[in-house]
């Protein structure tokens, strides 16, 4: 399988898969999103693959979002579209993927990159990271499960500060809220993923997958959340902030937004 925005390295028993766009932080668009579904089921049905580590290529991001550009002129079924879409193929096929997958947070992850990252079944972050959900400063809201799978992670009153505030959180806050596991530097990241790996390879890969889907099952009463996000993501696509806030942003200037 060939792809435009990945590179997938196989070990023996895991591999590793690094989002590659750097000159634009690894930002997921479609075709990445299209990339991330495909590479994961071949890995997943691939026997010899035990774990699946995520990553994003170069030093400063792990992914910075959705495209922004991509989706800057949508309109509000357009917008709804792109939610459930993207739910679909990639964040929810994440978190039931049969095959553990470790997120290696190796710098920004904001909006959909943060998505990724706790779609993900756990996560190591660098030092060096920033983790946050910018949506609303842009006039729009998260729209791949990050109202849901924040506040599952950290706790409902933390989880409206992030988004509410657009802020960013450091690894160590990262890692005292319970959004990651551990946090090392850039160059001990990947290895430590691998040291992870190679222990879950150890173990049953059958009992591994029904442990994964009965945690997510003690989950599954949210499924209305997931579907109220879609809609009220869908919903900002047809307001003027949201018009401003991604116009803004492509413009590199701070948006005004016009309001209630
Ligand atoms: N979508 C599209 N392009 C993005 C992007 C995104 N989510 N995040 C970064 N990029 C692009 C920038 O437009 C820029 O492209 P250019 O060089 O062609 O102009 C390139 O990546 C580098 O980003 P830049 O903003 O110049 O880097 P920085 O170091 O000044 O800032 C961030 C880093 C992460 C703080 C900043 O890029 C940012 O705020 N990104 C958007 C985060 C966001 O709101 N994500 C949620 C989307 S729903």
């Amino acid at each position: 399988m060939k792809f435009n925005n990945l590179l997938i390295a196989e070990k023996t028993q895991w591999a590793i898969i690094t989002i590659n766009r750097p000159n634009k932080l690894n930002a997921l668009n479609r075709e990445t999103i299209q990339e991330l579904h495909d590479g994961l089921k071949m890995l997943d049905e691939d026997k010899k693959v035990k774990a699946i580590i995520v990553t994003g290529s170069g030093e400063k991001a792990f992914v910075a979002g959705a495209d922004i550009a991509e989706f800057a002129d949508f309109s509000v079924k357009e917008g709804g579209k792109l939610a459930k879409k993207g739910q679909e193929l990639l964040f929810d096929f994440v978190e039931n993927l049969s095959t553990p997958v470790i997120a290696a947070v190796n710098g920004f992850a904001l909006g959909g990159g943060l998505e990724l990252a706790m779609a993900c079944h756990f996560r190591l972050a660098s030092d060096t990271a920033r983790m946050g959900l910018p949506e609303v400063s842009l006039g729009v809201i998260p729209g791949y499960g990050g109202t849901q799978r924040l506040p599952q992670l950290i706790g409902k009153g933390r989880a409206m500060e992030l988004i509410m505030t657009a802020g960013m959180i450091d690894s160590e806050k990262a890692k005292e809220y319970g959004l990651v596991n551990h946090v090392v530097s850039q160059e001990e990241l990947l290895p430590l993923c691998e040291k992870i790996a190679m222990r879950i390879a150890n173990n049953s890969p059958v009992a591994i997958s029904n442990a994964i889907k009965a945690v997510n099952a003690g989950f599954k009463h949210s499924n209305d959340g997931f579907a109220s996000e879609i809609e009220a993501f869908g919903a900002c696509f047809g307001t003027a902030d949201f018009k401003e806030g991604t116009t803004a942003f492509l413009e590199k200037r701070k948006a005004v937004f016009p309001g209630k």
